[in-house]
C-alpha cells in the first residue's frame, strides 16, 4: 500500500494525487484521499475500488478542496479490493479518518469490542477498527486518542490520521512499516515511500517505532508514547525518482530479496500462537472430518510457484502422511488427472491470474475436488474462485523473477501441513512446537544470510562467463535446486540444470568437464554424506563446486572449491535458507552480465495466455 499526506497552503488534492501516482509503480487495487474541506466544518472522503484515474474521475465530478488531507493506494490483505474496503476509514462521527499499511493483527477481537460499544462497520478491512478505536478514547486531545489506541493494536502498521476538531494537523506513528515525514517551506509531508514527496522536497524525517509525528504546516514535532519530545536528523534524499522508487536499490530483484524477512514475519502474522496446538489459518475452513476424507492432495502450479508446491509435497506427506502429487498446471488441464471429491487441490499463484493455474483449479473443481489457494494478490480471480484461500503477504512483487513470493508461498505451506496435521493428529505437540518455535525463527536467519550477500558477489563475479551452471541436490535440496537453476537462467541467460543428485550417474554425469561449474546442496542432515559422495562424483570429473550446507558441517570443506554456510535450523524448514543464496547468486551473476535483471527477455510477470 502507499500513504501520502499534506498539510499547507495549496489544494491538497493534485498534491496528494501526484503522490499516489509516484507509488503506482508498486501495483494496487484501490484509491482515495480524505479532505478536511476548506471552511472546516467536515472531512471530504472520496475512494473506489480500481486505479487512480478512476479516483481522479471522481474527484473531476465531485471536485474538493482543502490544506489539510490523507490519501492512499491499496494492496489488500484483509478484505477484497472494493469501495467500501478502499481507505481512507472514518470513525463513526465522521470526525476521524485514517490511512494505514500493514496488518492489525489483533483487529478481530478489538472489532468484537468495538461493536458491543455500540460502533458499527462499513468495512471488512482491519484498519476500520483503527479509526473506531481512536474515536473512542479521544475525549478532545486527538493526541492522547492516538497514544492509547497505538498501545491497543497489535500487528504492523504506518498511520495517517486527521481529525477534523485539528484541521491544521496531521498525525503519524509506525510499526514495522515504513514512513516518513517530508520537510517543505510552509508545508509538510508525510508518506509511506520517498517517491510520493520527491517532487516537493527532499528533506526527510525517518520515523522509528514507537515515533509519533505531529505534522502541522509550520512544524513538525516528533514525539514519543510518552509525549516526550525526540530529536530527529533530517536524512537528505539524493536518490532520483527511479532509485527512490527502488528504495536506493539499483533493482526490484534485489529490494524483493531484501525485504524477505519482512515478507515472512507479515505472512506469519497472526498465524502460529506461541503457545498452544494449533494454527490459526484465516480463511480455511477445512475440518477434522474433511481431512480424513482426503485420499490425495494435488498441489498445481506454474513456475516458482510449481518449485515451492515441491517443497510443499514433502512437508505435507511428513506431516499428514496424506499422499500428495505436484504437477504443472498446463500438464495438469490436458491428462485426465485421478480428482475426485476426495481430493484436496491446492493451486500456488502469485499473482492469482495465471492461466494455467486459474484453468487447472477449475477443471480440479469441475470434477468434484476442494480447492485451496495460496495466493498474493488479494481479490485476484484465483483467490476469488477457490474455496478456501490463504495469503502470503508477501506485498506488491514487481521483478519478473519471483524471489519473495517464494519464500512466503514456502511459509503458508508449512503452516497448512502444520494445521493438517494437528487436526489429523499426526503430529505429537513436542514435534509441532519444534518446528513452530523455529519458523518463528526463520526470519532472522534469512537477515543473517542476507548480510553475508559479498560473498555471494563474489563468487558471481569469479562464475559470471559460465556456460552451463548444474545445481545438484537431494530431497528438499533438490527441489530448491530446481528454484535456483531457474532463478539464473531467467535472468542471466546462463544454461542451467538442476538434478537430483543421485540420478547423476544415470546420465547427466557425462556432461561434467574440467571447469564445469556445479552448486551443490547439503542442507539436509539426513542426506549429508550422500551429498559428500556426489560431490565427490564431480569434482573427480574436474568440476568446481560451491556447496551451501548447513553450519558446522565442516567436513564438506575437504570436497568443495568453495562453501556457503546457512544458519542451523530443521531440515523440512531449510528450503527458506537455502534458496536465497541461490536468488542472490543468480541476482549478482546478470548483474555482472550486463543483463535487464528486473524484466529478462521474453518473460512476463503474469501470463494470462495460454
Ligand atoms: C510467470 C513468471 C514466474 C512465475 C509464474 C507463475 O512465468 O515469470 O516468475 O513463477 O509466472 O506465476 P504466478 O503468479 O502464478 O505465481
Amino acid at each position: 500500500c502507499g500513504i501520502v499526506g499534506y498539510v499547507g497552503t495549496k489544494n491538497c488534492v493534485p498534491i496528494l494525487l501526484s503522490g499516489l501516482k509516484r507509488l503506482e509503480y508498486r501495483g494496487y487495487d484501490s484509491a482515495g484521499v480524505a479532505v478536511i474541506d476548506i471552511d472546516k466544518s467536515k472531512i471530504d472522503i472520496v475512494k473506489t475500488k480500481g486505479r487512480l484515474t478512476i479516483l481522479e474521475e471522481k474527484l473531476n465530478q465531485n471536485p474538493i478542496e482543502g490544506f489539510v488531507g490523507i490519501g492512499h493506494t491499496r494492496w489488500a490483505t484483509h478484505g477484497e479490493p472494493s469501495d467500501e474496503n478502499s481507505h481512507p476509514h472514518v470513525s463513526q462521527s465522521g470526525k476521524i479518518a485514517i490511512v494505514h499499511n500493514g496488518i492489525i493483527e489483533n483487529y478481530l477481537k478489538l472489532k468484537e469490542f468495538l461493536i458491543k460499544k455500540g460502533y458499527t462497520f462499513s468495512s471488512d478491512t482491519d484498519t476500520e477498527v483503527v479509526a473506531h478505536l481512536i474515536e473512542y478514547y479521544y475525549d478532545g486531545d486527538i493526541l492522547d486518542a492516538f497514544i492509547k489506541t497505538l498501545e491497543k493494536i497489535q500487528g504492523s502498521y504506518a498511520l495517517g490520521v486527521l481529525c477534523l476538531d485539528r484541521p491544521d494537523m496531521i498525525l503519524a506513528a509506525r510499526k514495522d512499516s515504513p514512513l516518513i515525514v517530508g520537510l517543505g517551506q510552509g508545508e509538510n509531508f508525510i508518506a509511506s515511500d520517498i517517491p510520493a514527496i520527491l517532487e516537493y522536497t527532499r528533506n526527510t524525517y525517518i520515523l522509528e517505532e514507537n515515533e509519533i509525528a505531529i505534522v502541522t504546516k509550520d512544524k513538525v514535532e516528533i514525539v514519543n508514547t510518552e509525549k516526550e519530545p525526540v530529536k530527529k536528523e533530517v536524512f537528505h534524499v539524493t536518490w532520483d525518482v527511479s532509485s527512490a522508487e527502488k528504495g536506493g536499490y539499483e533493482h526490484f530483484m534485489i529490494k524483493e530479496i531484501m525485504e524477505q524477512p519482512k515478507a515472512i514475519r507479515d505472512t506469519l502474522t497472526g498465524r502460529l500462537p506461541d503457545s498452544g496446538f494449533e494454527v490459526n489459518l484465516d480463511g480455511i475452513n477445512i475440518t477434522k472430518e474433511d481431512l480424513q476424507k482426503l485420499n490425495k492432495i494435488f498441489i498445481v502450479a506454474c513456475g516458482t510457484a510449481y518449485h515451492a508446491g515441491i517443497v510443499g509435497k514433502h512437508v505435507i506427506e511428513k506431516l499428514t502422511r496424506i499422499p500428495v502429487e505436484v504437477d504443472i498446471a498446463s500438464e495438469f488441464r490436458y491428462r485426465d488427472p485421478i480428482v475426485d471429491e476426495n481430493t484436496l487441490t491446492i493451486v500456488i499463484s502469485q499473482s492469482g491470474e495465471t492461466i494455467d493455474t486459474l484453468v487447472a483449479m477449475r477443471e480440479a473443481k469441475a470434477r468434484g475436488s476442494r480447492t485451496l489457494g495460496i495466493v498474493n494478490v488479494v481479490g485476484s480471480s484465483i483467490a476469488r474462485e477457490v474455496d478456501d484461500c490463504l495469503y502470503t503477504w508477501a506485498g506488491p512483487e514487481i521483478a519478473v523473477a519471483s524471489t519473495k513470493a517464494y519464500t512466503t508461498q514456502l511459509i503458508c505451506l508449512y503452516l497448512i501441513a502444520l494445521d493438517f496435521a494437528t487436526k489429523l493428529g499426526t503430529i505429537s505437540y513436542e514435534e509441532f512446537a519444534n518446528i513452530r518455535d523455529e519458523i518463528k525463527r526463520l526470519a532472522e536467519k534469512v537477515e543473517y544470510v542476507l548480510t553475508h550477500k559479498e560473498n555471494i558477489q563474489k563468487y558471481a563475479s569469479e562464475h559470471f562467463n559460465a556456460k552451463d551452471i548444474f545445481y545438484l541436490g537431494r530431497g528438499l535440496d533438490f527441489a530448491v535446486a530446481m528454484e535456483g537453476s531457474l532463478k539464473l537462467k531467467e535472468i542471466s541467460y546462463i544454461h542451467s540444470e538442476a538434478y537430483a543428485a543421485g540420478e547423476l550417474k544415470h546420465g547427466t554425469i557425462a556432461l561434467i568437464e574440467d571447469g564445469t561449474f556445479v552448486i551443490a546442496l547439503a542442507t539436509q542432515e539426513k542426506l549429508f554424506e550422500k551429498m559428500v559422495s556426489n560431490i565427490k562424483e564431480v569434482k573427480s570429473r574436474g568440476a568446481v563446486v560451491l556447496s551451501v550446507a548447513q553450519e558446522g558441517n565442516t567436513d564438506i570443506e575437504n570436497v568443495s572449491d568453495h562453501v556457503l554456510y546457512i544458519p542451523r535450523t530443521l531440515d523440512i524448514l531449510a528450503p527458506v535458507l537455502t534458496v536465497v543464496p541461490l536468488q542472490l547468486f543468480a541476482y549478482y551473476t546478470a548483474v555482472q552480465r550486463g543483463c535487464d535483471v528486473d524484466k529478462p527477455r521474453n518473460l512476463a510477470k503474469s501470463v494470462t495466455v495460454e
